[in-house]
């Protein structure tokens, strides 16, 4: 017997008009932005790849949810309704909201970081990064190294490489490391997942030298599932133990909940740490808010709260992950360099195929463009590109992205070097993935005729958000 499909777990109730350009249209808006896909206009983009984050579609149920905004300025009962889900699905005992994930790290990095220590992380993330920077920490890459290879087809290329650890503890002592900053569904890795296996090695180790680990749990519930679809031990058992699992491992987490909380707006602090949460709810008041609703309004937290049952609903969540899959497995059908690994077919009466990445398929610009020279951006280059193609716009992750070494000024020159298709979750349909899957077709055919950039403009930090850009002329 055929496989048979897997649709969609919901129904489309309320559509947005799409807006279709031409290409004489859109080679003048690149220019216009710099080539840089940040600074283009979204009437201007067709489908917008750009992030799954704060870009998902709201349920009835949230939008219902909103209406019950309790706008007060303390003790807003939607606060309570978030914290009775993060307690529920997550299991930390307190809650900080903030108005989105990087807020929660300025106050965490704040609060936890002594000048001078390190904060071991599974890669980095640009914002994560940056706030340990702030607080006067020492990021440390103690990823595996399978994770910087993209053709590495490890199924769980977010692992903590224990060795690693141990070097920095042998080399600086116990008390320079602040905690462990552990990231499901690594973004910068091509949104590759850990094992529980490894968690649970990773948090014996951290509880022998009393290390905290402190989440960035903003796509745990992605991690969650791979860890069902992949793992041993784990076929069967639903996401929402999964991740209570997962996160048993932790002191606590900071969260952005525009990506795995099904909302557009959103963010908090969960730990079971008494003491920093006294210390944050004086913080937030500071930077965010007051502590029963840190930058958001009472609708806000109760789509928030509702996203959080909705995410750990497993046909929705094997749903997304296919979506995914559904253009990963395009790609790599017409040999597009992506991201692995490779979505190897499960056994037919399985409910999904192996995925990529949980929540964006990831172009290995250096093999697309293998005539470009990183310091002339491939990633740039190829983003720039694609939406002049096609108005599909996706994001640069790569020599850009990963910014300059604070200490030398000299560019960090990442391994990897990609062009991140995000999926929004729950916005398009497969038919809409086949459009950006046939505009990388025609790219990849015409490749040899595309040529890399230079840097015009340049912020000092978190640049690729504002960098801007020219072409080269040979
Ligand atoms: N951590 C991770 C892993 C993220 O991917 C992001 C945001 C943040 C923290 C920060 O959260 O945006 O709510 O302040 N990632 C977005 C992206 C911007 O497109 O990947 P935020």
């Amino acid at each position: 017997m055929h496989k048979r499909t897997i649709a969609e777990p919901y129904k489309i109730k309320v559509v947005e008009p799409l807006r279709m350009t031409t290409r004489h249209y859109r080679e003048e808006k690149i220019r216009e932005a710099g080539h840089n896909t940040f600074l283009l206009r979204s009437e201007d983009v067709y489908i917008d790849l750009l992030t799954d984050s704060g870009t998902s579609a709201m349920s009835d149920n949230q939008w219902a949810g909103m209406m019950l905004g309790d706008e007060a300025y303390a003790g807003s009962r939607n606060f309570y309704t978030l914290e009775r889900a993060v307690q529920e699905i997550y299991g930390f005992r307190y809650i900080v909201p903030t108005h989105q994930g990087r807020a929660a790290e300025h106050i965490t990095s704040q609060l936890r970081i002594e000048p001078g220590q390190y904060v071991p992380m599974n890669m980095y993330f640009t914002t994560t990064r940056e706030h340990v920077e702030r607080a006067g920490g020492i990021f440390y890459d103690c990823i595996i190294d399978e994770a910087h290879d993209p053709a590495n087809p490890h199924p769980f290329k977010g692992n903590v490489d224990i060795a690693k650890l141990d070097r920095l503890v042998q080399e600086k002592g116990r008390d320079a490391i602040a905690y462990l900053s552990i990231a499901p569904c690594v973004n910068m890795a091509g949104g590759q997942p850990f094992s529980m296996d490894n968690l649970h090695r990773v948090a014996a180790w951290a509880g022998r030298h009393g290390i905290p680990i402190i989440f960035d749990a903003t796509r745990a519930v992605e991690n969650a599932y791979f860890i069902q679809q992949r793992e041993p031990g784990y076929a069967g058992k639903p996401v929402r133990e999964i991740l209570q699992e997962m996160m048993s491992y932790g002191e606590g987490c900071t969260m952005s909940s525009k990506k795995d909380n099904l909302v557009n707006i959103g963010g908090f602090i969960a730990t079971n740490n008494e003491e920093f949460f006294t210390r944050a709810k004086e913080m937030v008041v500071v930077f965010e808010g007051l502590h029963t609703y840190g930058g958001l309004a009472g609708r806000d937290m109760e789509a928030v709260a509702r996203g959080i049952y909705e995410m750990v609903d497993d046909a929705y969540i094997a749903s997304r992950v296919r979506q995914v899959e559904h253009l990963g497995g395009r790609l790599r059908e017409a040999g597009i360099p992506i991201v692995e690994p490779i979505g190897g077919h499960a056994p037919e009466d399985a409910l999904v195929d192996r995925p990529d990445g949980g929540h964006a398929v990831f172009v290995d610009a250096k093999r697309f463009l293998p005539h470009v020279p990183q310091d002339e951006f491939p990633a740039q280059t190829l983003a720039a590109a694609l939406y002049v193609d096609s108005g599909v716009r996706g994001m640069e992750r790569g020599i850009v992205s990963a910014g300059r070494d604070p200490t030398t000024g000299n560019h960090r020159v990442p391994k990897l070097e990609l062009v991140r298709l995000t999926i929004p979750r729950r916005v398009y349909t497969n038919l809409h993935m086949d459009v950006v899957a046939e505009s990388c077709i025609t790219l990849y055919e015409g490749r040899k005729a595309i040529r890399g950039l230079k840097m015009v403009y340049e912020p000092p930090e978190l640049r690729f958000f504002q960098a801007r850009f020219e072409p080269i002329i040979p």
